[in-house]
């Protein structure tokens, strides 16, 4: 089997092995990763590129995952273009000047990444240097319109997302303006991205699930859909993720989709059946990896299981949570790592017992 198998598997060709990796693997649950960040703004970390390509390496080094994601957050292009947004430690990205008016398009100009972001470029271009040898490949990312639009109008995190809702449905027209805005820097960015060497890139739409289907079709879809075809001439794998998403799974997969991410509350063998012939991304509760090892061992296996062996990539289905331990992350790859594909059906004794 020639190729790297995180690709096959995105394209549902046969592996060895199925392949492995976290979102948010790169972060504070590494202490080496709290020892080399210290202390300043995330954004400013971002701005860091040997710092950046450091921070991307160290969960590849340390967990032997199968692919790297880029340290970077999704607000960067819209912090690039000068809207001005911050992130908050703890909190997440917040907005002083929340979105609210027409005249706020303004803030939101196209993206030139060679001017506004060239430190991720150059960052992209080192790491991608010094993975290819080993053939991982670098996952490039960027928010999705929704989820970007949700912090640039609720001005942080929302539990309701009540100042979003009362935009789509209230003043279609300047949402619909504002998403657009928002595909173009997610486009330009990931093209960017993909030039410079990222093998993959995956489109966060984290908190897609807080919208109904028919919100998702009439609000989101064609914004996600125009990033998702702005990658397609690449030839890049394009993984969609958004967590609570079960009933939006197959607007997902028709918006663009090569992979789609799965969150823990869908088996990936019924998510499967929701988004027809496309490859899963997922899905250990991110919660579970806090429990004793035979309880995690037990549900990686049903993971394995339903994701098929083929056309599955291992990851959790939401980001690590800060307070895991990264010797539970390395025994998971292991064990991931140790089950060739033919295994999975008998990998929890649920088939044949
Ligand atoms: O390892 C990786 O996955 C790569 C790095 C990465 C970060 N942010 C670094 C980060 C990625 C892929 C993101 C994407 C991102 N950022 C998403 C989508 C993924 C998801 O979790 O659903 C979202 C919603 C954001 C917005 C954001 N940025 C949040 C909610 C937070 C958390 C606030 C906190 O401190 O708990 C951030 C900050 C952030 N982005 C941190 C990291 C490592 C933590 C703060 C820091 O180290 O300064």
């Amino acid at each position: 089997m020639t190729g790297c198998r995180f690709l096959r598997a995105c394209r549902s060709e046969p592996v060895d092995r199925v392949p492995v990796w976290f979102m948010r693997q790169a972060g504070r649950s590494l202490p080496e990763y709290r020892a080399a960040r210290g202390t300043g703004s995330i954004l400013s970390a971002i701005a860091d590129p040997d710092l950046v390509a450091e921070l991307t390496l160290q969960p590849v080094r340390r967990y032997g995952v199968d692919a790297a994601i880029l340290f970077s957050d999704i607000v960067v292009p819209a912090a690039a273009v000068g809207f001005g947004v911050e992130v908050a430690p703890g909190t997440g990205p917040v907005v002083a000047d929340p979105f609210r008016h027409p005249d706020d398009l303004r803030r939101l100009r196209p993206l030139e990444p060679e001017v506004d972001t060239p430190y991720v470029l150059e960052a992209v271009r080192a790491i991608a240097a010094e993975l290819r040898p080993r053939g991982v490949p670098l996952i490039g990312f960027a928010g999705a319109p929704f989820t970007v639009a949700s912090y640039l109008v609720e001005g942080g995190p929302s539990r309701t997302y009540a100042r979003t809702k009362a935009l789509m449905h209230g003043n279609p027209t300047l949402w619909m303006a504002l998403v657009d805005r928002l595909a173009d820097l997610a486009g330009t960015s990931l093209l960017s991205q993909v030039e410079a060497g990222a093998g993959a890139v995956q489109l966060f739409d984290s908190w897609a699930g807080a919208l109904s289907p028919d919100e998702y079709r009439r609000f989101v879809a064609p914004a996600t859909t125009k990033v998702l075809d702005a990658l397609a001439a690449t030839g890049v794998p394009r993984i969609h993720f958004g967590v609570g998403t079960g009933e939006l799974l197959g607007q997902m997969a028709r918006a663009g989709a090569d992979v789609v991410g799965v969150d823990w509350r869908v088996p990936l063998d019924e998510a499967r059946r929701r988004i027809g012939g496309r490859a899963v991304q997922g899905n250990l509760d991110p919660a579970l990896c806090l429990a004793p090892w035979p309880a995690i061992e037990q549900q990686v296996r049903t993971v394995l299981r339903e994701g098929g062996g083929i056309g599955h990539i291992f990851n959790l289905g939401h980001g690590v949570l800060p307070k895991t331990d990264p010797e539970i992350l390395e025994r998971v790859v292991t064990l991931v790592h140790s089950t060739p594909p033919s295994d999975v059906a008998r990998a929890d004794g649920a088939n044949g017992a």
